[in-house]
């Protein structure tokens, strides 16, 4: 598989205080109920973790992620495990995979319909595709208020610009149908996500929202990230702890 892009994830910030993301996607992993002989792929595989629980089950599996740090420090940790840094929009497998499986990436591809196409095309027939991502209206409370301090600030910023997409039950599973699959099961549900610490907020944007902070000095993006903090302390910070409004959309469908 192609080598693509090299990006500033921070492998181990992923794995410390965020490895909710992991953690919650081991449910998912039942889901899949991956068996010995087949062969799985995990797209979006960070660190590597769940890759790991689902070769526990004795299946072969590959991962792969565009990010470099996040595929070098799966493959330090698990180097029985082949892992690629490649982009799933530019996945060129073929009818190759018993199973693809996805836990918190796919909104992170804002071209959904070449992202499913790929998907798709990489399943053999009757192939499964298990994964979740974002919903519709996830993390509204944090990206509506950063959207209102970048404006306060004179600085323009749409919801369209964001780096995200997350899409309701109905446009996920039209553009499932459409590229072929056949949907057995589609889920949208709220999971309110704990951050760890007294920083969780400010970490969670530094970490996953920074994108939309390029361009912006230093010094007016901590500006803006205190004001976000001070204005949701009302709204997701409750008993000592701050919770990110996540929704989630889970899916099962299949190449039939
Ligand atoms: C999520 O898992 O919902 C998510 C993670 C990072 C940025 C945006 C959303």
């Amino acid at each position: 598989m192609k080598q693509t892009v090299n990006n500033v994830w921070d492998a181990r910030l992923y794995d410390g205080s965020h490895s909710f993301v992991s953690k919650f996607g081991h449910d998912l992993v039942d889901i899949l109920a991956p068996s010995t002989g087949e062969l799985i792929l995990d797209i979006g595989c960070g660190t590597g973790d769940l890759a790991n629980q689902i070769y526990e089950s004795g299946a072969t599996v590959i991962g792969i992620d565009k990010s470099e740090n996040m595929i070098n420090e799966a493959a330090n940790k698990y180097p029985h495990i082949n892992f690629f840094v490649n982009d799933i929009i530019e996945l060129e497998a073929r009818n190759e995979f018993d199973a693809v499986f996805s836990n918190a990436m796919l909104h992170w591809v804002k071209q959904p319909k070449q992202a499913l196409q790929c998907i798709f095309n990489s399943l053999k027939p009757n192939g499964r595709f298990i994964a979740e991502l974002g919903g519709k209206g996830n993390i509204d409370f944090i990206t509506a208020e950063i959207i209102n301090q970048l404006k306060l600030a004179g600085i323009e910023y749409s919801t369209e610009q964001l780096p995200w997409f997350f899409p309701s039950i109905g446009e996920y599973s039209t553009l499932l149908e459409e590229t072929g699959f056949t949907v057995h099961f589609i889920q949208h549900f709220d999971r309110p996500t704990p951050l760890i610490g007294e920083n969780g907020l400010s970490n969670w944007i530094d970490m996953f929202a920074g994108d939309i902070f390029a361009g912006i000095s230093e010094h007016i993006k901590v500006q803006i990230i205190s004001s976000v903090e001070k204005n949701l302390r009302n709204v997701l910070y409750r008993n000592g702890q701050w919770i990110a409004d996540y929704k989630r959309l889970r899916v099962v469908a299949s190449k039939k």
